[in-house]
């Protein structure tokens, strides 16, 4: 659906020659709401033409429009717009320098869309997966300068499988072992050699962001403040030799029993407010079961259906609270720049009164039928 209140707006990327900021050029190549007009890495890169300074890492060719473009900086004060028409900032950009860069363009009225950590915690900033908990966008300001979080790549997909869970079922307790593909590293991220034939079974500061983002995911807005719920998730994650795509081996104990036909429903029938907006880049179905005898396998499957839902399989019962399953996430797609653009598109969408007041809410599930 797109409204007749809806202009195209202006869009700026941060981080443009990193590997998310690869996957957001793409992904703005040919986006129906947003025009992406300026790319903005390091001085490193700066001055020089897209294509000399992005080592392209994508599997299709780097952008034409783009490729010649030449790469500016990244602070505000380097750029001009017109009076009263702030841009629209994506901000890939490593943890160590956002936090004051998207502050900066905040300050200046922008609406800020970020990848990194820096602000994830921050007061006034609302961390927010739009099927899951839309209805956070609330912590901050609907129109005017403001910064939104995606959150970690990981959080992401286990949010996205927990939500219809939480709602139908209750969640008490849940564990989770990730394989995380290298490219959620970046582009300095560990190299092919190192990774070859290799687990790595730690990655800093990933287990902690988990389960610290999912309580504020599934905490409780109400009246412009937030209680995060307590902590429920316990987290091992690895680095795996897989170029995209996280998996993740879920165990989760359920306050209500249920069986199998009930669960499966939940899940397949899970469906937010992106999907009810009919937003350009929300997925048909947030989440999908492949055939149980073949489980998703991230190179075959983490770019299935635009990158953009969770693929699930494995599911056995331990007892009728009590349940295991495996589920896909692509990182660079729905766990950072198509997920940042879904939210991007949410908050533009609110900002010109889109969503009632009523449709801002978590919508339940639907059942549908299970793949054949
Ligand atoms: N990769 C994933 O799957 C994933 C998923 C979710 C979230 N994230 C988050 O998204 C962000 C980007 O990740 P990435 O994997 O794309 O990292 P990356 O490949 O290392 O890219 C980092 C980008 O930041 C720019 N940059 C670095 N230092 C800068 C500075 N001082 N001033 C301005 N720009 C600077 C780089 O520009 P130059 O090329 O000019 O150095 C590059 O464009 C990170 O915060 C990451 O945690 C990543």
């Amino acid at each position: 659906m797109i409204d007749t209140r809806l202009r195209r707006r202006r869009a700026i990327l941060l981080g443009a020659t990193g590997s998310v900021g690869q996957r957001f050029a793409r992904l703005l190549e040919h986006h129906p709401w947003f025009e992406l007009t300026t790319l903005c890495a390091s001085e490193r890169s700066t001055c020089r033409a897209y294509r000399e300074v992005a080592r392209w890492v994508q599997d299709a060719p780097i952008p034409e429009r783009f490729a010649e473009r030449r790469v500016e900086s990244c602070a505000p004060d380097d750029h001009a717009w017109p009076a009263g028409d702030p841009p629209l900032v994506f901000s890939a950009l490593d943890a160590d320098v956002a936090g004051p860069l998207e502050s900066a363009w905040a300050q200046r009225g922008a609406l800020v869309v970020s990848n990194a950590s820096s602000h994830r915690m921050t007061r006034g900033v609302p961390l927010v997966v739009p099927e899951v908990n839309p209805e956070h966008l609330e912590l901050a300001p609907a129109r005017g300068g403001r910064v939104l979080c995606n959150p970690n790549c990981t959080t992401i997909g286990l949010s996205l499988v927990l939500a219809p869970l939480v709602r139908e079922f209750g969640v008490e307790a849940v564990q989770l072992t990730s394989l995380q593909a290298v490219s959620g590293a970046g582009l300095d991220g560990p190299s092919a050699f190192e990774m070859l034939g290799e687990v790595v079974p730690l990655i800093t500061g990933e287990e902690e962001k988990l389960e610290r983002e999912t309580r504020v995911i599934f905490g409780e807005c109400a009246g412009g403040v937030l209680r995060p719920r307590d902590a429920f998730v316990r987290a091992t994650c690895t680095r795996v030799p897989v170029v995209d795509g996280h998996t993740l081996s879920i165990s989760v104990r359920l306050t209500r029993p249920t069986d199998e036909p009930e669960l499966c429903a939940a899940l397949e029938g899970f469906r937010g407010l992106p999907q009810q907006l009919g937003l350009p880049s929300a997925p048909e179905r947030p989440l999908r079961f492949l055939d149980d005898s073949d489980p998703p396998r991230p190179r075959r499957d983490a770019a299935r259906f635009g990158g953009m839902t969770t693929i699930l399989g494995r599911l056995r019962r331990r007892s009728a609270r009590e349940w295991d399953l495996v589920a896909l996430t692509h990182n660079t797609l729905r766990g950072a720049a198509g997920g940042a653009l879904l939210l991007a598109e949410l908050a533009v969408a609110r900002e010109a009164g889109l969503d009632s007041a009523s449709d801002a809410r978590s919508p339940r599930a639907e059942p549908v039928q299970r793949l054949p």
